[in-house]
């Protein structure tokens, strides 16, 4: 049987992106060190869970925290929380935010909250805009990087400016901080710094952190109390997510601290493949460990080219193809460990290669 392109990239020795294949023995690794014996949590109670929930709550500056098994589910509570309080259906966010494209409506279907669409999609809602929205809303939720369109961040004024505006107008304001720690060597900032200028929090374990999965929600006291309610009422509350903590605390041990080189690996990329004719980065320079790579090439002729380069090389550059129009293709490069990992010299003539073959498909 003919092998797809991301099969043959799974068998590459080496990859630009990502904290390593996803597999079953990362598990194993973060059990590595801990007793056997160790108390499971149940239903939500116990020091593993409750001792890591204290630690990130803390870590992001908040009264409480309360671990979840997905984004997905922690942050649609989150709103119905905020949009009870207020009896407020209305809230606010950017149009490709996850909840409004990947969730399958859950936040319309389940909590019947009504999603107002803040500015264009093609890039972050501004000021501006905040200041046009012309029905109440009872929270506003800020993407920080905002993923789909290449993980742009706001500065640090306009962060400020828009949580004043929300104090001073009555509407809580969450923070979707899927890749928040990603994004704090951009700001220079610690994650409670971030953190206060906004109500509540999310953040994900296995975004740039690199676990299985996870999500802790942040906040005051009541919002966490209400948030377990609802986590029960989600069918949330496994009876134990030990397996998730114990990786969740381990890999952030492990990476926490990574961030500022992950994100220097890519703006080094980006950098490398802006000088190619046909091919371009959003943002241009990076402002985190990720960004978007368009390519003027149709999806099969540069997977083509790059298979003669994990041929030669066993390097992957470029994963996880998307066509656009037959004619261009796109794809989201997040860099992590696996950078570090690659010889500078077979890397470097991986690119080359690159180079050479891609300019070759454009003269055809
Ligand atoms: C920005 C953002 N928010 C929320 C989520 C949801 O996370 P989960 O997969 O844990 O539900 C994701 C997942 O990709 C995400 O990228």
């Amino acid at each position: 049987m003919v092998k797809t392109y991301n099969e043959i990239c799974r068998s590459a020795k080496y990859k630009l992106t990502g904290n390593g294949d996803r597999c079953v023995g990362l598990l194993l690794e973060s059990f590595e060190h801990i007793d056997p014996s160790t108390s499971a949590d149940v239903y939500g109670t116990g020091s593993i869970i409750n001792d890591f929930e204290k630690e990130i709550s803390e870590l992001l500056g908040k009264e409480a925290a309360v671990f979840f098994p997905s984004g997905t589910m922690a942050q649609q509570i989150a709103l119905r929380i905020w949009s009870d309080e207020k009896e407020l259906k209305k809230v606010a966010y950017h149009p490709l935010c996850h909840l409004e494209i990947h969730e399958k409506d859950g936040l319309k279907v389940l909590h019947h909250l009504q999603p107002l669409l803040l500015g264009d999609s093609n890039r972050l809602f501004s000021i501006e805009d905040l200041k046009l929205m012309k029905d109440p809303v009872s929270c506003l939720l800020i993407e920080l990087p905002q993923r789909e369109i290449g993980g742009q961040l706001p500065a640090w004024e306009d962060l400020v400016y828009i949580s004043e505006f929300c104090k001073d107008n009555g509407i809580r304001l969450h923070l979707d901080g899927a890749r928040l720690f990603e994004a704090l060597p951009y700001y220079n900032k610690s994650a409670s710094e971030v953190c206060s200028l906004f109500d509540s929090v999310y953040v994900s374990f296995y975004k740039g952190l690199g676990g299985i999965a996870g999500a802790m929600l942040a906040g005051n006291i009541d919002f966490i109390e209400q948030s377990k309610v609802w986590k029960r009422r989600h069918g949330g509350d496994l009876i134990s997510l030990y397996p998730y903590i114990v990786n969740a605390k381990d890999c952030a041990n492990k990476r926490m601290g990574n961030m500022k080189k992950y994100w220097q690996h890519a703006m080094t990329v980006a950098a490398r493949l802006n000088k190619i004719e046909g091919v371009k980065t959003i943002p241009e320079i990076p402002v985190c460990n990720m960004f978007h790579l368009y390519i003027d090439a149709p999806k099969e002729k540069l997977e083509n080219i790059l298979v003669d380069i994990i041929e030669k090389h066993s390097i992957v550059l470029v994963g996880n193809i998307r066509d656009i129009d037959g004619i261009s293709c796109k794809s989201e490069l997040s860099f992590g460990d696996n950078f570090d990992l690659i010889p500078q010299d077979l890397l470097d003539e991986a690119f080359h290669q690159f180079d050479s073959e891609f300019q070759k498909l454009q003269i055809e």
